[in-house]
């Protein structure tokens, strides 16, 4: 019996030359007729493959009991079940040669090898495809898993990949770092400017467009519908991972783009407790990444696609509650004067704002992840900025500090401190990540809840000061102290700057007080 390292059935145009003793080709199809009918197997006669086993040893009745007949009520129960059972298997076997031959010849459907697919992982693909209105799905281990696969299965040697500024460190880190061994170029734009985009692909060709919707860390937007355009009319594979944005949100493969991928780790699995990616879209490159997937075999486990299968379940109850909480947060820190930025595509200000408000662009909403820059000192690149952010992040009291995002709880993180802690400052400066640089990913809390815990740490200072000055003057000086030490300097000049206005009885101040102890 061949291994599945000779298996003939997934190892597809990946091998130059069929493995030896594979048996592939029209030509040979009298000789697979003749031979599916010899290895028909017939019972043994007079004996039973239970009766052989429980006539067996021990070790032979604990190694099959109870297991070797797999038809009849167990078969059914397992087909009736609510949930979609977990195959917990790494091996699928044959009832004879017959069927093994009928499924190297694509006759008879079965699975073969974990590495080359599972029905629960298939069930997870399914449902994504469903969510994602794409013609095929592969899951796999991990968000980067799929990226990386992706990446080497479809660009050759000495191939050109465009992709973008604001996206994820660690695709960053494969494009840059390992596609140029094997020549690949790549070119880097910014996300909006696909007037550059049809430059480069008009004077130089492309193989490959790979961004992300929405950007991570930024919360940049993408031109979904151009850059789809743009790459069919240029002859090149275009891929957008929509992580940030959920298949609730925006789905690439309905606005004319061939690939989607996720980091399923994220929205959707939602839990926080599992590795996933998938890439969903065009057949035809779903079929050469999964081939390159079962020789590289960055598989899903089972239980985990049954993890992901379960969170996909609530994908939308989810998302909906994480858009709410993301923009009445975005909303809420966007007007206070400790925060010099927020980055969220449905404010006003923000870059990418028009292309986001397009109708056919996002139809829900703009997921759960937004960032925010702290004032500190009022200089992004500052020690005491990056500390005041610290004391920011650590003062809260809902979040968890950690990375990822998408799941049920809200996590926070210091955007230097996890992502970059180990990149030199020019690397950051051209990135865009400041000291003050903060990440909110927003879990299913209420939203009400998650802003008055952020209001307690942004206002704490604010709050005391009006108190203290209104006491009299010489509680300012204590208001600056009790300012410096939780938000740092600009923040204590804020208060400062209140304090006179509390001096001057200023309406803002008291509005201030008012509007925040309703929060
Ligand atoms: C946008 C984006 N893509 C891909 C990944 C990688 O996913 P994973 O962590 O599941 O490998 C991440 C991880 O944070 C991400 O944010």
């Amino acid at each position: 019996m061949s291994g599945p390292e000779d298996d003939c059935r997934n190892s597809g145009d990946l091998e130059a030359e069929p493995s030896p003793g594979s048996i592939s080709g029209k030509a040979e199809s009298a000789e697979m007729d003749a031979n599916i009918k010899r290895f028909s197997a017939e019972p043994r006669a007079g004996v039973t493959r239970t009766q052989v086993i429980d006539r067996g040893g021990e070790g032979t009745r604990a190694v099959h009991g109870g297991e070797r007949q797999k038809g009849g009520l167990k078969a059914r129960a397992t087909l009736d079940a609510l949930a979609t059972p977990i195959v917990q298997t790494a091996t699928f076997t044959f009832r004879n040669t017959a069927e093994i031959i009928g499924y190297n010849e694509g006759t008879y459907d079965s699975f073969e090898y974990g590495r080359y697919g599972n029905p629960t992982v298939r069930a997870a693909e399914e449902k994504i495809m469903a969510l994602e209105q794409a013609e095929d799905c592969l899951v796999s281990a991990s968000g980067m898993n799929a990226v990386t696969t992706m990446l080497l299965a479809l660009v050759e040697a000495n191939g050109h990949v465009i992709s973008t500024t604001d996206c994820y460190r660690r695709t960053r880190q494969f494009v840059t770092t390992i596609l140029p061994k094997m020549g690949v170029r790549l070119t880097v734009i910014d996300p909006a400017d696909t007037d550059e985009l049809e430059r480069i692909l008009k004077t130089e060709g492309g193989t490959l467009f790979f961004s992300e919707q929405i950007t991570n860390p930024l919360c940049r937007i993408i031109d979904t519908e151009r850059i789809g355009a743009l790459c069919k009319q240029y002859n090149c594979i275009s891929c957008i991972d929509t992580t940030f944005a959920t298949p609730v949100n925006h789905r690439p493969c309905t606005l004319g783009c061939d690939l989607v991928l996720s980091s399923g780790t994220k929205y959707l699995a939602g839990h926080n407790d599992v590795m996933c990616g998938a890439l969903a879209g065009k057949k035809e490159y779903i079929d050469k990444v999964r081939k390159l997937h079962g020789v590289l075999g960055g598989v899903c486990d089972p239980h985990a696609a049954y993890l992901l299968i379960r969170g996909l379940k609530t994908l939308s109850l989810r998302v909906h509650q994480q858009n709410a909480n993301a923009q009445a947060m975005a909303e809420f820190l966007d007007k206070h004067p400790a925060i010099v930025k927020v980055h969220y595509p449905s404010l006003p200000h923000h870059r990418d704002h028009a292309v986001a408000m397009r109708k056919s662009m996002f139809a829900k909403g703009f997921g759960g992840v937004l960032s925010f820059e702290i004032k500190g000192d009022g200089n992004p690149w500052s020690q005491e900025t990056f500390d005041a952010t610290a004391r920011f992040i650590d003062a809260l009291e809902i979040p968890y500090i950690g990375p990822s995002l998408g799941g049920v709880e809200t996590l926070i993180e210091q955007v230097r401190v996890i992502g970059y802690y180990d990149q030199p400052l020019e690397v950051r400066q051209r990135l865009s990540i400041t000291n003050g640089l903060v990440r909110y990913a927003c879990g299913i809390e209420d939203a009400a809840d998650l802003i008055a815990d952020v209001a307690q740490v942004v206002d704490m200072s604010l709050s005391v000061c009006v108190r203290l000055c209104r006491a009299g003057p010489p509680a300012s000086l204590a208001c600056l102290v009790a300012g410096s030490l939780v938000l740092g300097g600009a923040w204590s000049l804020a208060a400062w700057y209140c304090c006179e206005a509390v001096t001057d009885s200023s309406p803002d101040c008291d509005a201030i007080l008012v509007s925040r102890a309703g929060a």
